[in-house]
């Protein structure tokens, strides 16, 4: 016998109802500066203390990008896994090394490491080390999840050589049909995605001048041959008492102090927002397209930030998706006049490793 379900509910409503809900539970979850005392570490059964500074195993939702820390004593080594999610690594104290598909990686303060989607890798500390070695991770891991795409896989403490290797890629085929066509374009993207970049060195650093007393080098970009999933990490070095310039833009946006004290100011107008005290080891959040602006409070002293997004595939996809909204805005002029302030030139001290604590 034929059924028919009624329902004085309509399409229409459900859908009203679940989308404003969804936007309220993001906008309740407005954050500024996430310190480092909000991230404590747990032990994990990997080896290793982990603090969730933004994730979902931290309470803290995100959309894009999680930030974590991790910390491994001397003498330990962690669990080698593998993810479908790739993660930027900024080593912040202690020394250390990274096993990226057999590939064995030694690290200090200030390096950063790309960890690629499907790599196996584990962590280690040798036994004569005398302090933790502590790093942040910035992954893609919840854009992946929205998508419903989030696979894990821990082995242990297996060798690598008894690993299973990234999934398999068809060889690119001859012809111009239009599967023969993505076979070949998939082929070809993998072989570049598989041989990116995977280290930068703090020794190798070089930092250029910008007008406005910052300067600043990539750590972790397509620019310096990395195949990441479109996270970047670039480091600024914000002059004493000086500032960064007023703009907005889309959030998931960082900035992890790496060294210094300072504040941010966050608002919806370019005036009359917040001043937010940050200091090393916290993150900096900006979103909810909020202006931003970061200054360096100390006058004698530089102050070093990290700026992690995901410029490279999320925001140019929301770019294009939302032209002719612009998604990049300067204050008005006279805001802008008023903050050119100091441009002369720096004296910059020598560039040394970061440490912790
Ligand atoms: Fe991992
Ligand atoms: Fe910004």
């Amino acid at each position: 016998m034929a059924t028919k379900t009624t329902t004085s509910v309509t399409h229409y409503h459900v859908q009203k109802s679940r989308r404003k809900k969804f936007v309220e539970d993001w906008r309740a979850n407005w954050r500024t500066i996430v310190t480092v005392e909000d991230a404590p570490l747990v032990e994990t059964e990997r080896g290793s203390r982990v603090g969730v500074y933004v994730g979902a195993d931290g309470d803290r939702q995100t959309r894009t990008m999680d930030a974590l820390v991790h910390e491994i004593d001397p003498g330990v080594t962690t669990t080698v896994h593998r993810h479908s999610w790739d993660a930027m690594v900024l080593v912040v104290g202690g020394q250390g090394w990274f096993e990226i598909d057999g590939e064995h990686i030694d690290v200090g303060p200030g390096d950063s490491v790309h960890l690629p989607c499907w790599a196996w890798h584990r962590t280690g500390v040798a036994a004569e080390g005398t302090a933790p070695l502590r790093y942040m991770t910035f992954s893609s891991e919840p854009m992946l999840e929205t998508m419903g795409m989030s696979v894990l896989e821990d082995a242990g403490h297996a060798e690598f050589s008894t690993l299973p290797p990234r999934p398999p890629v068809s060889e690119p085929v001859e012809g111009d049909d239009p599967y023969a066509r993505r076979q070949r374009r998939i082929a070809r993207q993998q072989g570049e995605r598989r041989s990116g970049r995977l280290h930068t060195s703090w020794d190798d650093l070089e930092l250029l001048n910008t007008p406005r007393g910052t300067r600043t080098t990539f750590l972790l970009d397509k620019a310096i041959g990395y195949q990441a999933s479109g996270i970047t990490m670039a480091m600024f070095e914000i002059g004493p008492g000086r500032r960064q310039s007023m703009h907005r833009h889309p959030g998931e946006a960082w900035l992890y102090v790496l060294e210094g004290t300072g504040h941010s100011y966050e608002g919806t107008e370019p005036e009359g927002g917040t001043d937010y005290p940050w200091k090393k080891g916290d993150l900096i959040v900006v979103d909810h397209f909020l202006w931003h602006q970061h200054f360096n409070d100390d006058p004698d002293n530089t102050a070093k930030v990290v700026r992690i997004h995901m410029f490279d595939s999320l925001l140019e996809t929301m770019r294009v998706l939302c032209d002719p909204l612009v998604l990049f805005e300067e204050p008005p002029d006279h805001i802008r006049d008023e903050q050119a302030g100091d441009v002369s030139t720096i004296e910059w001290p020598a560039l040394e490793r970061p440490s912790w604590p």
